[in-house]
């Protein structure tokens, strides 16, 4: 397997190293942001709240034991699947993320319900297989999506819950600007174009797309 990052992926990796403690205080934790950022922070605070109370719901049933949440972030959603009782792996591959991640877990550290890797999603192989696959906040930053979802069918066993950014509007170009100014690649999807990607990806006839607004919430079943 090639263990190596592309410079486009690396370039993903160092901007939320950096900006791992602010993506964080989106969710309403502390930390001081400026005007501009706190009125954009509130734009997205709503979908991301969408999208959160979608796949929680998705995770409640007894089906899903184990999940594999993939860009974990700072660990905003595995904390809800750890008190949900499930086992959780967490990957992400900045580790300002990942640091965040662990302190908000840490009352479950001795459980044995929790692991956290450090590695880029396409560049890890793991050694077992999970229940379930939890992508939120994540193909806005990959460049082969059909790739990617083909790892997941492989890595999981019963379902996929994933966002995708809507094309278009507001949001769609004002963080274009702010993330080409910091060098991260950003991609957004229109209902065609995705339908595409997961019909090419070997899901069709196996998923269902919820529109949410800002994002698109797959729902796949495998
Ligand atoms: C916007 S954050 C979303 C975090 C979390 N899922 C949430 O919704 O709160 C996206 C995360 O995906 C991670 N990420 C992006 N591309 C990745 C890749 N190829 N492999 C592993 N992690 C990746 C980033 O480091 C970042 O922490």
């Amino acid at each position: 397997m090639n263990t190596t990052l592309t410079n486009e992926v690396q370039d993903v990796k160092k901007f939320f190293h950096g900006y791992a403690a602010d993506f964080d205080s989106i969710y309403g934790h502390s930390k001081s942001r400026g005007n501009f950022d706190k009125m954009m922070d509130k734009l997205f605070r709503k979908s991301m709240l969408l999208r959160f109370n979608e796949t929680i719901h998705e995770t409640s049933k007894s089906s899903i034991q184990t999940i594999l949440d993939v860009g974990c972030g700072s660990g905003v959603y595995c904390v809800e699947f750890l008190r949900q009782g499930k086992t959780v792996a967490g990957l992400d591959m900045a580790e300002g993320m990942l640091k965040i991640a662990e302190e908000k877990t840490a009352a479950f550290k001795n459980s044995g319900k929790i692991s956290f890797i450090l590695s880029g999603y396409m560049e890890y192989e793991f050694a077992q297989k999970f229940d379930a696959a939890v992508l939120m906040g994540f193909f806005d930053y990959i460049k082969e999506p059909v790739a990617l979802i083909k790892k997941l069918q492989a890595d999981t066993t019963k379902e996929l819950y994933m966002s995708f950014p809507r094309k278009g509007g507001f949001l769609t170009w004002q963080r274009k600007v702010r993330y080409n100014m910091r060098h991260c690649p950003l991609y957004f999807y229109t209902k065609r174009s995705l339908t595409k990607i997961l019909d090419e990806s070997g899901l069709k006839d196996r998923y269902e797309i919820r529109d949410l607004g800002r994002d698109f919430f797959v729902k796949a079943t495998l």
